[in-house]
């Protein structure tokens, strides 16, 4: 299969055109900063080409979600590099995706404050999640032009920390009716000064973060996201086919990674006026490669890179539920559906719970086991790994170094990983069975020709210890 094999994106190299979509789950802490729980979800679907982020607030000011991580305080940066090892990895690429909700927000999850805006008009006809509820928008206050100079601002500085966390890029969330969408669409966007009125000030905003983006990160590492013709937020521009196609002949002049693109839902029938089919309207415009969204499944996903359409597919509810779903393209398999209740907010259940492919034919192994390891008591650490030493040895297996990448403490539990090779899969899943890790989970590293054994999860030491 085409979908299976390597390419491109501007500098991102990716070793399978099959890309995590950014997801929203609403698991990071109050302060914006994600857990082990969430390295562990990147690092089971770490299998695709390329890991997008979910979205991640650039600034306090950007949140609009209760439990959303950012990327502007110290320690959100320390957090993530945690997610950028695990998948680097397991061989994968990765970026985040840099988000500002601007009106799509609610002043329950701003400590008081108002949305912002490009202008004072609400969000019609939907509600808002709060942790009280579902809740009718507020008119957002419309920001001056001061601070849309400041927003952009801050755009370059999460830019430069998501290059601190070790990220190999960044796209920016221009689509969705978030704030870059919604200084584009002239249904919000009601501005007098040069953000605002003709096609031009309307994407100047979206221009400026782009370049101020690709002067922190240089050539083929910035991607953007866009949905010309999805509604939802609000989003009804007059003529999407004129604001989109001037907006995407400017990105040319940048040297971009990517084009990330969103089909039409059957909802965009509502306004006849605009192009039927969003990926022909508009990839064509493009100089660089397009990532396609929306609906795709094994069969329209590797017609869409065979034809030419896009250079890579992004898939997201169907990786919410098969954390190895390029093994499952792969053989075909049947794939798993997603519980909707558990997308936003919650535990482990419904994010990092979701099995492999059961009895399929392991990966043979070809080389070196990455081992990641929890140990409850780090008092413990180097009594551990001395017994396990033993027991590693016992199947086979090689200890290549330990404990020399810098690890992440959460809480009182350090996380350190270190290289095992073993001389196949199954003595590499039998060693650990038996030394009691939990959620052995196989990631194949296709491009690197080695396959990588991520383990996790409270591995007291073997009794004895
Ligand atoms: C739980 C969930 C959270 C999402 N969060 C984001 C997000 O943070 N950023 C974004 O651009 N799209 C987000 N999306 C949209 C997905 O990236 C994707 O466009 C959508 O699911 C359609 O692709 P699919 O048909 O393969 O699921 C989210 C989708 C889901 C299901």
């Amino acid at each position: 299969m085409k979908l299976l094999t390597s390419t491109r994106l501007g500098k991102l190299h990716l070793h399978n055109r099959v890309v995590l979509a950014p997801m929203t789950r609403n698991r990071a802490d109050a302060a914006g900063v994600i857990g082990a729980m969430t390295v562990r979800y990147y690092a089971q679907r770490a299998n695709a080409g390329l890991v997008i982020t979910e979205a991640v607030n650039i600034s306090a000011e950007a949140k609009g979600y209760p439990m959303t991580p950012g990327i502007w305080s110290a320690e959100q940066v320390e957090a993530w590099k945690a997610v950028t090892r695990a998948v680097h990895a397991a061989g994968s690429t990765i970026v985040a995706q840099l988000w500002h909700t601007g009106r799509v927000g609610h002043s329950d999850v701003r400590d008081g404050r108002l949305p912002v805006a490009p202008s004072a008009i609400a969000i019609q006809g939907q509600q808002h999640f709060t942790p009280t509820g579902l809740k009718d928008y507020e008119e957002p206050r419309a920001l001056t032009t001061d601070e849309v100079r400041a927003t952009v601002d801050d755009y370059e500085r999460a830019a430069r920390n998501a290059k601190a966390a070790g990220f190999d890029g960044v796209e920016l969330h221009g689509a969705f009716g978030y704030l870059p969408n919604q200084f584009l669409v002239d249904a919000c966007n009601q501005r007098t000064d040069i953000y605002g009125g003709s096609i031009a000030n309307r994407a100047r905003f979206v221009l400026e973060v782009m370049e101020r983006l690709v002067g922190v990160w240089g050539e083929g590492r910035v991607g953007i996201r866009l949905s010309p013709t999805l509604a939802y937020n609000g989003m009804v521009d007059s003529d999407p086919l004129a604001t989109f196609s001037y907006l995407i002949q400017e990105l040319n002049a940048l040297p971009l990674a990517y084009l990330h693109l969103m089909r039409a839902t059957p909802d965009a029938a509502r306004f006849p006026h605009w192009p039927k089919d969003t990926i022909t309207a508009f990839a064509p415009l493009f100089n660089g490669a397009t990532i396609v969204n929306g609906g795709y499944d094994r069969a329209s996903a590797e017609a869409a890179v065979t034809d030419g359409a896009a250079q890579a597919v992004s898939f997201g509810a169907p990786y919410v539920a098969n954390p190895d779903l390029v093994r499952r393209l792969e053989v075909d398999a049947p794939l798993a559906v997603a519980d909707r209740s558990t997308f936003y907010g919650g535990g482990e259940r419904g994010y990092v719970d979701y099995p492999t492919l059961e009895g399929g034919a392991p990966p043979a192994a070809r080389g070196y086991w990455l081992v990641q390891a929890t140990v409850g008591d780090p008092s413990r650490f180097a009594a551990y790994t001395t017994v396990a030493g033993p027991l590693i040895a016992s199947f086979g297996g090689r200890v290549l170094a330990r404990g020399d990448v810098a690890e992440v403490v959460e809480g009182e539990v350090p996380r350190r990983p270190y290289f095992v090779e073993f001389p196949s899969y199954a003595a590499a899943r039998s060693c650990f069975r038996s030394a009691g890790y939990q959620d052995a989970v196989a990631l194949r590293a296709g491009a690197a020709h080695f396959d990588i054994v991520i383990v996790e999860g409270l591995a007291p030491p073997p009794s004895g210890a």
